[in-house]
């Protein structure tokens, strides 16, 4: 029998499954597109702890002063979920740069009731931007195809039904085989997957080019050349826990990110846009939020004596910098910093005052 959907029985590739059931059909459905949002069934970093704002409002500070304190300055929360990050870096900005932030969310779901009314609701980034763009876990939900290697030694696209059942479909062939040649060579063990991270690459160096001077960050769960999981990341995510990945709408889909492909994807955007040679920048988000003033220290038990209620609100400040921090957790997600037409932030030493 043949869907009359997907015309081929209901079978099609990962990218176009995901596509549907994470985003919808024609403007309507979708798992990201429900009442409760990302928030109702996984906890990111934003989620986490207001600590990732401040840090986030901190690094615009510091594009803020390479930019040489503009007087309008952009702040683009990519994939906003539900706008809680750029509410959170609003509240966290000293008062003269937030007189001047103009502040956008970009996101596929409908605009929440209740959102401050100075924050730009967009389905695009703004073109020409200058400031700041940050895109937490934006790129892990950017739909992929699977690959995986068959009893030949040969790579085929992975081929899913709604019910997340699968089979082998065409071998990769095209732009996908060269990305996998490039960035994700699989040896010809049957069985061996990969995710073909070529859209990503896309979907970032266009995100890119929309800085016109300033910096653009993709923070995600990631992996790099050296590393790549032998069979792939592909999950799913339904309310708090980790479950089977179903192309059906009802979890998320995601799987790990190559930034270090995307880094060169927006390398290439930074260069054009800028004129000027692109200083990517891969960290983990330790070192990232270290470097921003997230440290994790307990407070010093002296506290509880001559101020305990500070020292109850430090410990439990220092309890969400040790998640946001933690090792085989947040700690481990990557950063890829992009400066456009500035040097990079982290090297200019926080201004005071
Ligand atoms: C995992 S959630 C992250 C939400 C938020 N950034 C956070 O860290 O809590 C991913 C979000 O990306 C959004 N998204 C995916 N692709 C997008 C696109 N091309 N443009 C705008 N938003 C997108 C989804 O709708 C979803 O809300």
């Amino acid at each position: 029998m043949v869907d009359k959907a997907t015309g081929s029985g209901g079978w099609r590739g990962w990218r176009a499954a995901t596509r549907a059931a994470l985003y919808g059909v024609d403007g309507t459905g979708g798992f990201y597109r429900r009442p409760e949002g990302p928030a109702g069934h996984f906890r990111t970093s934003v989620h986490a702890s207001p600590l990732f704002a401040g840090a986030v409002a901190r690094l615009l500070c510091r594009v803020d002063e390479a930019l040489g304190r503009p007087s309008s300055l952009d702040f683009v929360d990519m994939a906003a979920g539900r706008g809680e990050l750029v509410t959170a870096v609003l509240a966290a900005l000293p008062a003269d740069v937030a007189a001047r932030t103009r502040a956008y969310a970009v996101e596929i779901a409908d605009r929440p009731v209740g959102l401050a009314r100075r924050i730009e609701w967009l389905s695009e980034p703004p073109r020409r931007l200058t400031g700041l763009l940050f895109a937490n876990e934006w790129l892990d939900n950017v739909p992929v195809e699977v690959a995986e290697v068959d009893s030949a030694g040969v790579p085929r696209l992975v081929l899913v039904r709604d019910s997340g059942v699968e089979r082998l479909g065409e071998r990769v062939s095209g732009a996908e085989a060269e990305w996998l040649a490039r960035w994700w060579p699989t040896a010809d063990e049957e069985g061996l997957r990969a995710e073909i991270g070529l859209p990503r690459d896309t979907a970032w160096a266009s995100a890119v080019s929309c800085v016109e001077a300033g910096l653009a960050v993709a923070v995600d769960y990631a992996h790099s050349a050296d590393a790549r999981p032998p069979f792939g990341t592909l999950t799913g995510f339904r309310e708090g826990r980790e479950t089977a990945p179903v192309p059906d709408g009802s979890c998320d889909i995601t799987s790990h990110v190559a930034l270090d492909a995307c880094a060169e994807a927006g390398a290439i955007a930074a260069r054009s846009a800028a004129r000027a040679p692109a200083d990517a920048r891969l960290l983990t988000q330790r070192a990232a939020l270290r470097a921003l003033g997230v440290t994790g220290g307990r407070p010093p038990l002296s506290l509880a004596s001559t101020d305990p209620s500070a020292y109850v609100r430090a410990l439990a400040g220092a309890g969400e910098a040790a998640e946001l921090l933690a090792p085989g957790g947040l700690g481990d997600f990557g950063w890829l910093f992009q400066p456009v037409g500035i040097p990079h932030p982290l090297d200019q030493p926080p201004q005071t005052g």
